[in-house]
């Protein structure tokens, strides 16, 4: 092996233990959570939310050519949302403006993460994976209230 293929070597070594070091760092130093993969849910098609305790709740959502199901989703401030998502085609993306979520919607597979809204407003998402002729109308949107309690769907 040549010198530089040795430092070649060595140089990626080091980049790549510097990436998972900060993933490390990021998920048990700073607490953000690291979006999962999970398997212990069963495998849903169709969208559901629910309540599951005081102000949390629970999603099941759907990514398809080219929508999110539900697309419109009405919180009252201070809920925990656990989302769920996967996708009835093909990958798609899922990307929350000013929240730390980012996640793939992927056919055959259930990613999960955590998110809580503490300040109402409009909070828009859209996919964020090319997706065909359509993906640039793939979005939809969060809206956070400040005194309702009751969730509700819309298309
Ligand atoms: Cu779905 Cu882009």
């Amino acid at each position: 092996m040549d010198k530089s293929e040795k430092l070649a070597l060595i140089l990626s070594m080091m980049l790549l233990s510097l990436f998972f070091g900060a993933i490390v760092y990021a998920s048990m130093a700073r607490n953000i959570e690291v979006p999962t993969c999970i398997t212990d849910v069963e495998p849903f098609l169709t969208d559901t939310l629910f309540q599951t305790g005081p102000d949390e709740y629970e999603l099941q959502m759907v990514a398809r050519m080219w929508a999110f199901q539900p697309s419109v989703i009405r919180l009252p401030k201070g809920s925990t949302l656990n989302l769920y998502l996967t996708s009835q085609d093909i990958i798609h993306g899922f990307k929350v403006e000013r929240k730390n979520v980012n996640l793939m919607a992927a056919p055959g597979a259930i990613n999960y993460l955590q998110v809580t809204f503490d300040e109402a407003g409009e909070y828009k998402f859209a996919c964020h994976e090319f997706c065909g002729a359509a993906h640039h109308t793939m979005a939809g949107r969060f809206i956070i209230e400040d005194d309702s309690n009751e969730p509700e769907t819309a298309e």
